[in-house]
């Protein structure tokens, strides 16, 4: 047994044990993993660093690692300490041989659902935001499927929602206090965020059932309580409420009723075929033209940045057809699209795969008399996922979307 540095034990906040525990939790790919156990020993995997595995990761009791993850983590994580010419504990690898002898299940292969934990990390620069928590990070807790179509996609955590998840923890203001709605909502990570901001009502929808099932269980396990039904007022600030909406059948007095300050969206542009129909949805809960009479809107806010972001005072907007930015704008133009109104916008956070589908989807926007603007550049969220390397904030655009007045 390895001994000489057992009596140091390693310090639990510092930044690469909190990554370590984070990417373990959140299932980051094994070498990922076993480069930040590196980081914690001073590059090596010394028994002192087993050790923390051991306890903060593989022998934890508030979660259950997916096995088949476990086994994979294992079997490199005894391959690098090997290797290297390091003391494998006893622990580690009676855990390993415990794992190899279970046969996988005939549903691990199929829908098996596990759970994954994504931390959000507040660096020093957040920590006067009003959805840092005192503890500096919020985990929250998903039910996912190993089947990446699953629920029609739904039971997945897709970047964009990452994306979208860090926007709303890095930019609270913007939506506290405001009627929050989200289209396509998948595993209701972005909810989970709207409500610890404490966004006044929270809509998460979704067009599978399976996806919705799913969506309450993870809201459920993070200490929200769920209704299947619209209620125009949240008489809860922990409500939730999950609708079942699919894009073609939502019909426009129901969307009417809504009635979101603010419309979300996380990767939700990406198959032509929907894509007339979630236009018309984006497009009956943006146009609030007629509907002000009641007074409920009529609201005077001003541009959430100006009170706080200096580096926000432009955005691009996107030339219709080609999908390029063309002009700069000023950024309260985003919210004055509907005259004086700055109410509803919609962000929508979206990886493009296919630049034909993402042109295809501006052109639509642009029939129905929605402005586009890629407002990526210019509020960009702070890096709160630093230990999720299998996801790149580059490779995202966040979009805000508006009604021209006619
Ligand atoms: C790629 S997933 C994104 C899920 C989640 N927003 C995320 O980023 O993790 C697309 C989501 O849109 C939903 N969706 C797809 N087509 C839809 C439609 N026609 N009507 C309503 N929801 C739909 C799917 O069920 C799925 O939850």
């Amino acid at each position: 047994m390895a001994g000489e540095d057992s009596i140091q034990e390693l310090e639990l906040s510092s930044p690469p044990c909190l990554h370590f525990i984070a990417a373990f939790l959140a299932m980051e790919p094994p070498d990922i993993i076993i480069s930040f156990a590196r980081d914690c020993g001073g590059g090596k995997i010394l028994e002192r660093v087993q050790r923390f595995i051991w306890e903060h990761c593989i022998n934890r009791t508030d979660t259950k690692p997916f096995a088949p993850y476990l086994r994979s983590f294992l079997k490199k994580l005894i391959v690098e300490i090997e290797s290297s010419g390091e003391v494998v504990i006893d622990e580690l690898y009676e855990k390993y041989v415990y794992y190899m002898s279970l046969k996988d299940n005939e549903s691990v292969k199929g829908n098996a659902r596990f759970s994954k934990t994504i931390s959000f990390l507040f660096p020093r620069e957040c920590w006067d935001l009003s959805s840092c928590p005192k503890s500096r990070k919020l985990e929250v807790l998903l039910h996912c499927s190993v089947n990446m179509l699953e629920g029609d996609t739904g039971c997945t955590i897709w970047p964009s929602s990452l994306f979208l998840s860090e926007f709303i923890l890095s930019f609270p203001e913007v939506f506290t206090n405001k009627s929050c709605f989200e289209v396509g909502s998948g595993v209701g990570l972005v909810g989970i965020c709207l409500a610890h901001i404490k966004a006044s009502q929270v809509i998460l929808s979704d067009g599978d059932l399976s996806t919705l099932a799913n969506m309450r269980l993870n809201l459920e396990s993070n200490k929200l309580t769920t209704r299947n039904d619209f209620l125009e007022h949240a008489v809860d600030s922990n409500m939730v409420q999950c609708l079942h909406l699919p894009w073609e059948s939502a019909a426009e007095n129901e969307l009417l009723q809504i009635k979101p300050d603010i419309v979300l969206g996380a990767d939700v542009i990406y198959d032509p075929l929907c894509l007339p129909h979630l236009v018309r949805v984006l497009a009956v809960l943006l146009n609030r033209e007629g509907l002000y009479a009641d007074g409920r809107n009529d609201r005077s806010d001003v541009c959430p940045r100006n009170q706080k972001c200096a580096k926000s005072n432009t955005c691009c907007v996107f030339d219709g057809s080609l999908g390029k930015s063309t002009r700069n704008i000023d950024h309260n133009d985003v919210y004055m699209h509907n005259g004086l109104q700055r109410w509803p916008v919609a962000y929508i956070a979206s990886v493009i795969r296919n630049i034909d589908t993402f042109n295809c989807f501006l052109a639509l926007a642009e029939e129905a008399n929605l402005s586009v603007l890629d407002i990526t550049e210019k509020m960009k969220p702070f890096n709160l996922l630093p230990y999720a390397k299998s996801y790149q904030q580059s490779s995202i655009r966040m979009l805000c979307i508006s009604y021209l007045s006619k």
